[in-house]
């Protein structure tokens, strides 16, 4: 059994409160990847479950032990980093093999583990080389084999594709995934691409301001995001959010001039008055059709993004925040056209408040 329980967790530098407040179980075997802006906390929670960090209060149980004081060496985890920090002048085997080494592993053991970690992670050919004359992708392999040889319960990622190009980054989150699946422990993996967090979690975790925002699958927190910050968070291009009054006739009005107001979910509770906050997301916006039947909003074509399978439009609504919706290849709209956008009123989400235009593209990466 290799569960992390975090109970009642805080922590804080001096005066600054960095986690408020996490209560979380992690189930043996499950990938959970925390996922968040910088500075929201994800690195300090995944280094005090390494023991690397101290917790301010609360506890962290793993396999149902309290660790919680407990050294870095009894945890049974194992951690990978950004940066591989190889020994530059050892080869593959001899920096897979350190650990082992230090903890008078026998030679034989030590040698079975060795090249069982490499046969996983594709290494056999390279065991006499040296770090530098490995590419990234292999180099970050490395690191990830000295942490299988340890046989961990519990292993510990904190973005450990950064500093791969994007081409590599696919690749080893695909060898990560095959990791996983391979030896099956259970996974924490830090990120603030959410394209990694989407791909390889069985479960997010969404992080803000050192609170948990949403758990859930990636499925689950794309199509039901529970609040503004996971909606605006997962999702590239993100979703766009429309500020907008609910009024009589389960209506929500937008403020601009054209168009037709949008119908509230079934489910909505706001009353009349109410300011709120309406999420679609760019597929769910089609371009070309009339103000008619549907939903509808008309605005002008800022510009074009091609990208050959699809292509985005920035579309200009008058009093509303610039939106993006999402064409396939083959549409052909020109820059500076006015176009009327359709969507369905099941495509429509809804939030309580204002948006606070919070840019997280940048953020994103992948
Ligand atoms: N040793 C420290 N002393 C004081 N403040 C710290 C310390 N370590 C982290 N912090 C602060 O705690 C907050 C959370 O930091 P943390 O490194 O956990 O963020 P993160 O989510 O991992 O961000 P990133 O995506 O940039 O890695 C930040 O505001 C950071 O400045
Ligand atoms: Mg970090």
């Amino acid at each position: 059994m290799s569960t992390v329980q975090f109970t009642g967790i805080n922590k804080s530098f001096g005066t600054v409160d960095v986690i408020r407040g996490i209560d979380l179980v992690i189930e043996t075997g499950e990938f959970v990847v925390f996922v968040g802006p910088s500075g929201s906390g994800k690195s300090t929670l995944l280094r005090m479950v390494a023991g690397l960090e101290e917790v301010s209060s609360g506890t962290i149980s793993i396999g149902g032990e309290d660790v919680t004081d407990a050294e870095p060496s009894e945890r049974g985890i194992a951690m990978v980093f950004q940066s591989y920090a190889l020994y530059p002048h050892k080869t593959v085997y001899e920096n897979i093999a350190f650990n082992l080494r230090l903890h008078k592993v026998p030679r034989l053991e030590l040698d079975r583990r060795v090249r069982e970690a490499a046969a996983i992670l594709q290494l056999t050919d390279y065991l006499s080389r040296k770090p530098n004359q490995l590419s990234g992708g292999q180099r970050q392999r490395v690191a990830i084999g000295r942490a299988i040889v340890r046989e961990p319960q519990v292993f510990l990622f904190d973005e450990p594709l950064s500093n791969l190009d994007a081409a590599l980054r696919v690749e080893m989150r695909l060898q990560i995934e095959k990791l996983h699946r391979d030896i099956g422990a259970t996974m924490i993996y830090v990120t603030h691409d959410q394209v990694e967090a989407m791909t390889l979690a069985d479960r997010i975790v969404a992080f803000d301001d050192g609170r948990v925002q949403q758990i859930g699958s990636p499925l689950e927190l794309y199509r039901k995001p529970s609040n503004l910050f996971v909606a605006g968070f997962i999702g590239s291009p993100r979703m766009n959010l429309l500020p907008g009054i609910v009024e009589a006739g389960g209506l929500v009005r937008l403020p601009t001039g054209e168009g037709t107001p949008v119908p509230l979910p079934a489910a909505a509770t706001q009353p009349v008055g109410e300011e709120v906050t309406i999420g679609l997301r760019p597929e769910a916006l089609h371009l070309g059709g009339e103000v008619g039947s549907e939903p509808a909003l008309t605005g002008e074509i800022l510009s074009l993004e091609q990208l050959g399978n699809l292509s985005y439009a920035h579309i200009l609504c008058d009093g509303l925040p610039p939106m993006i919706a999402q064409l396939p290849a083959t549409a052909a709209f020109a820059r500076g056209s006015n176009v009327t956008a359709t969507f369905s009123s099941g495509d429509v989400h809804l939030f309580d408040g204002a948006s606070q235009a919070v840019d997280h593209q940048s953020t994103q990466g992948g």
